[in-house]
């Protein structure tokens, strides 16, 4: 019989380093993934971090509506709409063994653009010891070493100094502001996003010796020719 990763190569995923390791989220990671958002994901002080107050959503496990239902569907949706031309890795962050944040990994068009975007968060209590930089550092690598992508973006609210940070140590330069609307809990608002952007030129990478395995499988599944265009 087949094994999941057989059928499912994104699963057979696992980017790590030191302490950390991140896998394509599944069905059993919930239950821990649920508890950490329950325990907070902003850092006190710094603005809402998403596009969507997502994290602050009624807490109603069971129900049609609310966390963590509404997320649910969003994170099967990037799983079951994976396309070469579309993809979306929802990686799960573990330090330690212990489930603290996500990664995302995400590109649209990728064999022209050779540009992948990230987003990223922790649980607000395994947050300012180092793991959010090594994650992004972790990513960017493999986006670089094992897809060939030419570069990596990003972006924050303006005011967000912790991603601002992880930007900076990672390696990241500005690349321009917009004005984006962030749906937060008591509706729209408008706020400045400072858009980052990171190259092999300018990549600061993870100290601790880093291990990827299951990464030839995910390149024939998302049909990506790691060779750079010229
Ligand atoms: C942004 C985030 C992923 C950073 O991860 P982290 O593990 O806390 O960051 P690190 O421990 O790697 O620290 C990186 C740098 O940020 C700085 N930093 C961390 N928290 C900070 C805070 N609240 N205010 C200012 N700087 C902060 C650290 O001092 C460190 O810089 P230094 O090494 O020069 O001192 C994490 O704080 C988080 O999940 N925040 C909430 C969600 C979010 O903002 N996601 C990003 C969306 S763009």
């Amino acid at each position: 019989m087949l094994t999941l990763e057989e059928i499912f190569p994104p699963f057979a995923l696992s980017i790590a380093a030191g302490p950390v390791e991140l896998r394509v989220l599944r069905d059993e990671d919930l239950p821990e993934l649920v508890e950490l958002v329950r325990g907070g994901v902003e850092a006190p002080g710094l603005p809402m971090p998403f596009l969507r107050a997502w994290h602050q959503e009624t807490f109603a496990p069971g129900a049609p509506e609310g966390f963590p239902t509404s997320s649910l569907r969003w994170w099967w949706t990037q799983r079951a709409t994976v396309a070469a031309d579309q993809w979306c890795l929802t990686l799960v962050v573990r330090r330690d063994g212990v489930l603290v944040g996500m990664q995302d990994l995400h590109a649209d068009d990728f064999a022209l653009t050779r540009t992948v975007h990230t987003g990223s968060w922790l649980g607000r209590h395994h947050q300012g010891v180092g793991t959010g930089t090594l994650m992004r550092r972790l990513v960017v690598g493999f986006a670089f070493d094992e897809l060939g992508a030419q570069a990596c973006e990003s972006g924050y609210v303006v005011g967000n100094h912790a991603s601002a940070a992880v930007s900076r140590k990672v390696g990241y330069v500005e690349n321009g502001r917009r004005r984006m609307v962030q749906h937060a809990r008591d509706g729209k608002v408008g706020v400045d996003e400072q858009r980052v952007i990171v190259t092999p030129e300018t990549f600061v990478r993870a100290g601790d010796p880093v291990t990827v395995e299951g990464a030839e499988a995910l390149r024939r599944f998302l049909s990506i020719d790691p060779a750079p265009v010229t």
